[in-house]
């Protein structure tokens, strides 16, 4: 996820280490290039390059930038590969704006080509220098800046926030659109930033913005004006009191249950983003003409391709061979070759037993595309394309957010491989919104009821199934309790014996699969089990289970997606009642790079 910051001072001065600093405050965020300007007079000075941020710092002396005003920003990669000229801030045609931008604009595409064709000067592929040509389009017609950005605004399609200057003008003007903006008011200077914790040193006099809103930065004070109707709107500051951390986890108690919570707006993110994306057609077509078809993962990467490879089943009738990465070389390598195609699924896109799976696949010719989050990551750079989670730096080592964009992904290229209309999956991010609020109080509730067993077992079938097998690894990853995850089928083909009095067993149902759910919830009941049923509301499973967890109504692959929500919840509940620290389980590290 991007970061940006801005700050416009009395006068010309050293900038260049509070914007390093602002820079280093963001990097949790995760990224990969950086860039800083400065603006004073007629003068901007632009230095940015791919890299950490003391080292882009120190080689290209960042510390000796002066100006009036300085923006800085960090990139994580989403249009355009990690390089120097995609990097942020952009510069305008003339080079008289520099600006940048945290989010996606999902039109980038068409509106680079608008651009040029109108005889801007286009430098990169990146969507942050679009949001720099959008209020450069208007400026040149001679509208006044905030009557530019107001139309900029309805022209950038997606989510994101923007800060600009220009020569010879002593402001900064930023807008919010679905990305995160806050803004700092000192002693005789003000700032912006995607987030309060990067502003908490400079002050706590802040001022939060909503979508839509405009504001302008000046030395003594801010402005805010509707994109709307372009009025002033009137609004006081608050002084916030929380240290860095509490405010890092964006007042979450930890960051697992900040980035559970954070699903909804990536998945939006992501959705916006495979909308937008020219890669998405060449890939589809591609798996349409394969011979055979691999999903290839390790642990909840390797779940969320299980769940893929039902949606492609279901929805576009179209067979998957989900593989556990390490198995790919004996199983699979001596059969596959040209006429194959792999999708390569990675978190981190680091992970060595993926890294290791995608060598042999490429040695044996097949076409080899990535999903992963972490752009720039090896991953990425070895395969022919990869496309992105858009989940930002996800700091807990167990998975979460990016789990549910990995399955938004895969139900998304099903739609696509199947030719159906993507609209109705633009119903998720509100359904996990609603998902998350109303399974809070019962998911805590069964926590407590539960938590005294270190044996458990989590079912599901069809799409549910891959939902059990990570629901079952979220509480053992951070409850150290012993979870076996299955298809709840193959329960009374052994563990049915495990039974005893009060032994949980979860299921995660799907609508359509409910019969064959009351049969499973059944044959455990009757033997003692304290059965949980994780679905829609229905009749069948409140007559049958001993525990019902409600979802919202929606198709059966999303409630099967929705279904992860509150065993994630579940998971963390569990950790904290047993005294653990969900975000840094022992034995475990969030990158796997040993065989
Ligand atoms: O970065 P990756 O997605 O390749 O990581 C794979 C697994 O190590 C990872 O999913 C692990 O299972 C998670 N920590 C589970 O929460």
């Amino acid at each position: 996820m991007c970061g940006i910051f801005g700050i416009v001072t009395q006068k010309e001065q050293p900038l260049g280490q509070i914007l390093t600093d602002a820079a280093e405050r963001l990097t949790y965020r995760g990224y990969d290039s950086v860039g800083a300007a400065t603006l004073s007079g007629a003068k901007i000075d632009l230095r940015k390059d791919v890299g950490r941020v003391k080292d882009v710092a120190a080689q290209y002396h960042f510390a000796e930038m002066t100006g009036q005003r300085g923006i800085t920003q960090l990139r994580w990669a989403t249009f355009g590969e990690p390089s120097q000229v995609n990097s942020q801030p952009h510069l305008d045609s003339d080079g008289d704006l520099v600006g940048a931008h945290n989010g996606n604009v999902v039109n980038n595409v068409e509106l680079r080509q608008q651009f040029m064709a109108e005889g801007m000067t286009v430098r990169s592929m990146n969507d942050g220098e679009s949001c720099v040509h959008a209020v450069e389009r208007y400026l040149n017609r001679g509208e006044d800046f905030i009557q530019a950005i107001r139309h900029a605004y309805h022209d950038l399609q997606g989510d994101y926030s923007f800060v600009i200057g220009r020569i010879n003008d002593d402001k900064l003007y930023a807008f919010k659109k679905g990305s995160g903006l806050v803004v700092g008011l000192g002693e005789d200077f003000t700032c912006v930033s995607s987030d309060l914790p990067s502003l908490l040193p400079l002050t706590r006099k802040i001022m939060r913005l909503n979508d839509g809103e405009i504001i302008t930065l000046a030395a003594d004070g801010v402005e805010l004006h509707s994109v709307q109707n372009g009025c002033l709107i009137l609004r006081e500051p608050e002084t916030v009191t929380e240290t860095m951390n509490a405010v890092q986890k964006g007042g979450y108690a930890h960051f697992m249950l900040k980035e559970i919570h954070e699903q909804a707006q990536v998945a939006r993110e992501v959705l916006n983003m495979l909308n937008g994306s020219p890669d998405v057609a060449a890939v589809i077509e591609k798996m349409k003409n394969a011979r055979n078809l691999y999903f290839i993962g390790c642990g909840t990467s390797y779940h969320a391709c299980l769940a893929g490879a039902v949606y492609f089943a279901q929805l576009a009738g179209r067979a998957v061979i989900p593989v556990l990465a390490p198995q790919f070389a004996p199983q699979y390598a001596p059969t596959v070759g040209a006429q194959d195609v792999g999708l390569f699924v990675s978190q981190s896109g680091e992970t060595k037993d993926v890294l290791n799976a995608l060598q042999v696949a490429e040695e044996k010719g097949m076409t080899c595309y990535g999903l992963a989050n972490v752009i720039g990551s090896t991953l990425t750079k070895a395969t022919v394309c990869a496309l992105p989670l858009c989940c930002g730096y996800e700091i807990s080592v167990p998975a979460t957010k990016t789990f549910t964009n990995q399955v938004v992904t895969f139900l998304y290229l099903a739609y696509r491989l199947a030719g159906r209309d993507t609209a109705e999956l633009e119903t998720i991010p509100a359904l996990m919104t609603q998902t998350l609020e109303t399974v809070a109080a019962p998911v805590e509730a069964l926590a407590q009821k539960i938590n005294a067993w270190s044996d458990l077992y989590s079912l599901g079938y069809g799409a549910t199934y891959a939902i059990a097998l990570e629901g079952a690894l979220k509480l053992k990853e951070i409850t150290y309790a012993h979870c076996e995850g299955m298809l709840s089928t193959e329960f009374k083909h052994g563990p049915l014996s495990a039974v005893t009095k009060g032994l949980p067993i979860i299921f995660s149902v799907a609508p359509g699969d409910v019969p064959l759910i009351v049969s499973g919830l059944n044959e455990v009941t009757c033997r003692g089990a304290y059965a949980v049923a994780i679905g829609q509301d229905d009749p069948r499973l409140r007559a049958n289970a001993s525990d019902v967890i409600i979802l919202p109504d929606s198709t059966p692959q999303i409630a099967a997606l929705l279904a992860v929500l509150p065993l994630q919840l579940l998971s963390y509940h569990m950790s904290l009642l047993r005294g653990f620290d969900p975000d840094f389980p022992r034995n475990l590290s969030k990158t796997l790079t040993v065989d």
